[in-house]
Parts: C-alpha cells; sequence; structure tokens
C-alpha cells in the first residue's frame, strides 16, 4: 500500500495539462502516493448542475490532502446558458467550487511563497524570498453582501454606525453593501501561522498588510492580535505596514520584507503583486491549509486560448506539488523539485514560451526530473 493517498483535482483547460506535468515529476521522483482523481470544474458545473459534485468531497475526505489544477469558471448568466437542456430549468446558481472547498474544508491558511529563483530572466529582482498569509474564510470575502437595502436594515445600521445617517435618502436599489468581518478566532489563527512559519523557517521578519487607520473596527482587531501574537516571538521582528503604501514598497524595495500576513481581500492583491515580482502566472503557486486538511494549487486558470496546445508553463504546479511535499514532511522530494526546477530554469534550455522557450508542457517535466536527479 503507498503510503500517501493524495486527491488528484485536474479541472479544466490547462490545469489538466499541468496536472499531467506534475505527475511526471512526483512519478520520477518517486513519492509514495496513489493519487485518487476528482471531479472538478465546469463539465461537471454544465452536465450535473454542480462544478464539485458530493462524490469528490467525499473521496477527499479519504485522502490527506490534494492537488488542484485549475478550473474554468463563467458569469451567472453564461452559467446557466451552458447547462444541458433538463438542468436550465432548475433554477440552479453556479458557485465557485474553490471557494466551497476552502469553506467546506475549513482551509483557513492561504500560504503564497514568492521566492525568486536564481537567473529566471522574469525576476524583478534576484533577492526577493516574500512569503504571504492570506485569510481564507473571512474578510470582504465571507459573501455577506446586502442589496437592495431595506430602510429597516439601515435603521438598524444607524443605531450602531451613525455615519450610516449619510445613506438614508438613497433609495434601495441605489446602494449596495459589502461587509469586511474579521473574528478575533480567524484574526488569531492566521497570524499564528504567519509566526509559526517564520519561527520554523528561521525568517527575521513578520509584517501586518492593514489599513487600521481608516478601517477602524476591523483593522483595528487585526492591529490589536497582531500585537498580541507578536510578543510570543520577541526573536522575529515585526511591524504593520498600510496595504496601498505596501503595493509601493513591494515594488521598490522588495527585499525588505520576509512574511506577510493579511485578511482576505488585501492578501489576495498583495500576494498578486508579489508573484509578479519573481515570474508571475507561470510560476506562483499556494497551499490552502486548514488544521485537517490542505488543497495545493497554481494560481493561474484554466487558460482556455491555450486549452490542448501543452504550451504553458508547468513550474508553478511543481512548486505547488513541492509545497504538497513539505506538508507531507517528504522534505528531500520537496528539495529535489526545487532544485530541478532551479537548474531547468537557470540553463533556460527546456523552457516555455513566457521564459522565451519553445518547450511543450511535459518536456519541461521531463527536463525538471532529469535535473532533479543531478
Ligand atoms: P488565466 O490564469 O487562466 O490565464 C491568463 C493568462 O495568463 C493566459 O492567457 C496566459 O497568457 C497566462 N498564463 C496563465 N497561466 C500560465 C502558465 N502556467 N504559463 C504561462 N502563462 C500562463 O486567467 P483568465 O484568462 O483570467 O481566466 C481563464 C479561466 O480561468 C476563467 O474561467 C477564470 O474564471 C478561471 N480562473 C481559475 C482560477 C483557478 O482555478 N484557481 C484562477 C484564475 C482564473
Ligand atoms: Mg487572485
Amino acid at each position: 500500500m503507498a503510503k500517501y493517498r493524495i486527491a488528484w483535482l485536474p479541472g479544466d483547460g490547462v490545469g489538466k495539462e499541468v496536472m499531467e506535468a506534475a505527475r511526471i515529476v512526483l512519478d520520477g521522483l518517486k513519492l509514495n502516493a496513489e493519487y485518487i482523481h476528482g471531479d472538478i470544474g465546469w463539465e461537471f458545473w454544465c452536465k450535473e448542475g454542480d462544478p464539485l459534485p458530493k462524490r469528490t468531497t467525499d473521496m477527499m475526505k479519504t485522502t490527506q490532502c490534494a492537488l488542484f489544477g485549475a478550473i474554468t469558471s463563467k458569469p451567472q448568466k453564461e452559467a446557466k446558458e451552458e447547462l444541458i437542456g433538463e438542468l436550465k430549468t432548475k433554477n440552479l446558481t453556479y458557485f465557485s467550487p474553490i471557494v466551497r472547498l476552502r469553506q467546506e474544508f475549513d482551509l483557513y491558511c492561504n500560504e503564497r511563497p514568492n521566492i525568486a529563483i536564481p537567473g529566471n530572466p522574469l525576476n524583478l529582482k534576484e533577492n526577493i524570498n516574500i512569503t504571504v498569509f492570506r485569510e481564507n474564510t473571512e474578510g470582504s470575502y465571507a459573501g455577506v453582501e446586502f442589496g437592495p437595502v431595506t430602510d429597516d436594515l439601515k435603521k438598524a445600521m444607524v443605531k450602531d454606525a451613525p455615519k450610516m445617517k449619510m445613506f438614508m435618502d438613497t433609495p434601495a436599489d441605489d446602494i449596495a453593501i459589502s461587509t469586511r468581518i474579521i473574528t478575533r478566532k480567524g484574526a488569531e489563527r492566521i497570524i499564528r501561522s504567519a509566526f509559526e512559519h517564520a519561527d520554523k523557517f528561521k525568517r527575521k521578519s513578520v509584517t501586518l498588510v492593514e489599513k487600521p487607520n481608516v478601517l477602524r473596527k476591523t483593522g483595528g482587531l487585526m492591529t490589536e492580535v497582531f500585537e498580541k501574537v507578536a510578543k510570543e516571538y520577541p526573536h522575529i521582528d515585526s511591524w504593520f505596514d498600510n496595504v496601498d503604501a505596501m503595493a509601493m514598497w513591494l515594488v521598490k524595495s522588495p527585499e525588505k520584507y520576509e512574511v506577510l500576513v493579511c485578511e482576505n481581500l488585501f492578501g489576495d492583491i498583495i500576494s498578486d503583486l508579489a508573484g509578479q515580482l519573481v515570474g508571475g502566472l507561470g510560476f506562483a503557486h499556494s497551499g490552502n491549509i486548514g488544521k485537517e486538511y490542505a488543497v495545493f494549487e497554481p494560481v493561474h486558470g484554466s487558460a482556455p486560448k491555450y486549452e490542448g496546445m501543452y504550451k504553458v508553463n508547468p513550474m508553478a504546479t511543481f512548486l505547488a506539488a513541492k509545497m504538497m511535499c513539505t506538508y507531507l514532511g517528504e522534505h528531500e522530494i520537496a528539495a529535489k523539485i526545487q532544485k530541478g526546477v532551479e537548474i531547468t530554469v537557470k540553463e533556460g534550455k527546456v523552457v516555455t514560451y513566457d521564459l522565451g522557450g519553445k518547450a511543450k508542457t511535459l518536456e519541461v517535466a521531463h527536463e525538471v526530473v532529469k535535473n532533479a536527479m543531478k
């Protein structure tokens, strides 16, 4: 029997291609695992009215973690039009299967490493090594929104937020409200994840990315919890920066930052910015990690224009697979993946179009295995 059971979720479009490449690498480096295929994505929305069928989440519950490719999603109107005949009349609503996975498995921690691979022609600078910890379940993405905004709701809000008076005369249909919900528990567990990571991997600093001078309540709570947890790690430097300033600092002096921690929306934006400093979508990868389960993935989507061409860069998925190996405690295989990726990028002989090469997705996989063994 294999040592690990891993849920294998290729998804749509190039998701399938980069996952095929990842299997070449994991098999080449002999990870002792069995991989169980799970249906996820657009095809299952169209055919079954559910992009994440229950059989997939049931199967995942029998595994240690999952590797996920990418899915296609489309706006609600198109989603309804593409349903097969008998499902069209069922009043189904499309939802993002990734968001649902994060909620269903309580994958509260989104960890995004952004490490410059030496010699990557796409690096902004060479000495960048920033890991972003993004809260994955709360904030503005908790899905608590209002529109139209009824008079009853406005009156209830005015009681505790007098500034709401400003909007009392705005017609219900002309106003919408999204919330940013931060809980002490949510703040504490993501901030703790960031400090624990910094401690474990001997990183020198943790920076909170917030906006507490304007978002006083939620930003205030994040800052308060951050200061409390930071006291438990006196050997790690800690400070907070405003999110807008951070966008500039990351471009100007990215080498000053090591570990960043953010609520959901700020983390989404800041992690994409950080990803672009070290190669962009061909390299950006993440882990969605909870107490019991984790899903690893490249950040990019299904790239429909390249579907079937085996053209896109699989490095992001290899690095996601590396993260998965680290999660499983397979540090030697993780280090080999990193080495294989580094040599391949540095040599630049067998690389995809985004790195100026002509190699196909699966050729890169074989090259990475070869270099990992050197
Ligand atoms: P995308 O990430 O699929 O592709 C955007 C562009 O980035 C591509 O056309 C290509 O030029 C480049 N690119 C992406 N991955 C690459 C790679 N591995 N190597 C080299 N170049 C790469 O984003 P887009 O076009 O906005 O979305 C396409 C579909 O993917 C949509 O249906 C969207 O909803 C979905 N999506 C899914 C995500 C996921 O599964 N996590 C994330 C982002 C988008
Ligand atoms: Mg994003």
